[in-house]
């Protein structure tokens, strides 16, 4: 069996077609399919205004240097790759970590009762983890009542629904962000977006991606004007041709990720193998993440990743919690209270999901696993 990892790119004949027309075009980068691949994902995600960007942190940094002041408190999950908290401390805002619920997105209750007690917090950096959107309508509800600040970090979540809600559509949010990272459901190899229903947001967002420059109509054929110190997050032409390219399969993508995640639900129905959510019409899966209670095995979580890595099966965890990295622990975090995150931690592992996984290959990680547990 060849190396079986936890996720992976699905590129074809169209998508490689696609980049190289590019490549004999007039434009690699700053043409004609930045914006053709920004309204592409404004009308998939049903949003007014896409900007696309290098990568899903650059969303993030750019996102928060719009959205934070210095010195702002952010409700933000010790659940999620590093690049969520520490675009709040890019924008010298103060990320302040809340425990999980259950189904590994943060507790919306304890954010409610932290914006109770502290009336100064600013905003809340949801996760849609794994693939499953915050729930909305507490969402909502925090949002109006607190007149806080919402960006969905939507980078594992293109395509999810919640109702007649969709993932990056930002009805309970000022903006989400995607990235497309290959291991994501689509990908432009590097590659994020940021979705906004504010013009105001959107024009800002635009001008902060290409170095705080504005260029109007009304100016000399050379003129060009700074207004803000922004940066260069520019994605080029050939990625966003990947990336529309990408798009069109998208829901095929999907629909063979939830295939494997109704699999993987029927194969450890009473099991010691525990989903961490079963299949509920919610989720786009970009991971499907188990738990397992170690106590009661004769193997650790250490042994487990070796002994199936042996067999080439690459697992991996999401997440390290993020406040118990050293360099945050430098900043004075680590000893929040989060049972319940520090409960999954213990228990938590991802098995391969992407959406050319093939049901033999499937077939081969469920048994492994079965055998590596069983010993
Ligand atoms: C939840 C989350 N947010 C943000 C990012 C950053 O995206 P990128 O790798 O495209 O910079 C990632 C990437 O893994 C992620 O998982």
């Amino acid at each position: 069996m060849n190396f079986i990892p936890y996720g992976k790119q699905s590129i074809d004949q169209h998508d490689i077609d696609a980049v190289v027309a590019t490549l004999h075009s007039d434009y690699l980068t700053t043409g004609p399919k930045i914006k053709e691949f920004e309204e592409a994902l404004s009308d998939y995600c049903k949003v007014n205004y896409t900007v696309v960007v290098a990568n899903g942190t650059a969303a993030l940094h750019l996102a928060s240097i719009a959205l934070l002041n210095e010195g702002d408190k952010v409700l933000t999950t010790p659940n999620s790759f590093l690049a969520t908290s520490n675009a709040i401390l890019y924008a010298r805002a103060k990320p302040i970590f809340i425990d999980i619920a259950i189904d590994g997105n943060i507790d919306l209750d304890l954010c409610e009762e932290a914006l109770k007690s502290d009336p100064s917090i600013k905003a809340i950096y949801a996760v849609a983890f794994s693939g499953r959107m915050v729930n909305q309508s507490k969402l909502k509800h925090l949002k109006e009542t607190y007149n806080i600040i919402v960006l969905e970090d939507c980078a594992h979540a293109i395509g999810a629904k919640e109702g007649e809600i969709g993932s990056a559509s930002c009805t309970n949010s000022d903006v989400s962000i995607l990235s497309f990272h290959p291991v994501k459901h689509l990908t432009t190899a590097e590659g994020g977006a940021i979705t906004t229903n504010s013009k105001a947001l959107y024009e800002k967002l635009i001008m902060l991606r290409g170095h705080g420059m504005v260029k109007t109509p009304e100016m000399k054929p050379w003129e060009y004007e700074m207004r803000e110190l922004g940066f260069n997050y520019r994605i080029t032409d050939m990625q966003c041709a990947l990336g529309l390219s990408q798009l069109q399969k998208l829901d095929g993508f999907i629909a063979r990720r939830i295939e494997i995640a109704k699999r993987y639900d029927t194969a450890f129905e009473n099991s010691i193998v525990k989903p961490l959510y079963t299949y509920d019409g919610k989720s786009s899966y970009h991971l499907y993440v188990v738990q397992v209670d170690f106590s009661l095995l004769n193997i650790s979580k250490e042994d487990l990743f070796n002994q199936m890595r042996a067999k080439n099966i690459g697992l991996q965890l999401h997440y390290i919690p993020i406040n118990q990295q050293p360099y945050y622990k430098s900043l004075g975090y680590g000893n929040e209270q989060t049972p319940v995150m520090d409960n999954y931690y213990e228990q938590c592992f991802s098995l391969p999901m992407y959406a050319s996984l093939s049901n033999e290959e499937q077939e081969y990680v469920i048994a492994s696993l079965f055998e590596v547990i069983n010993g």
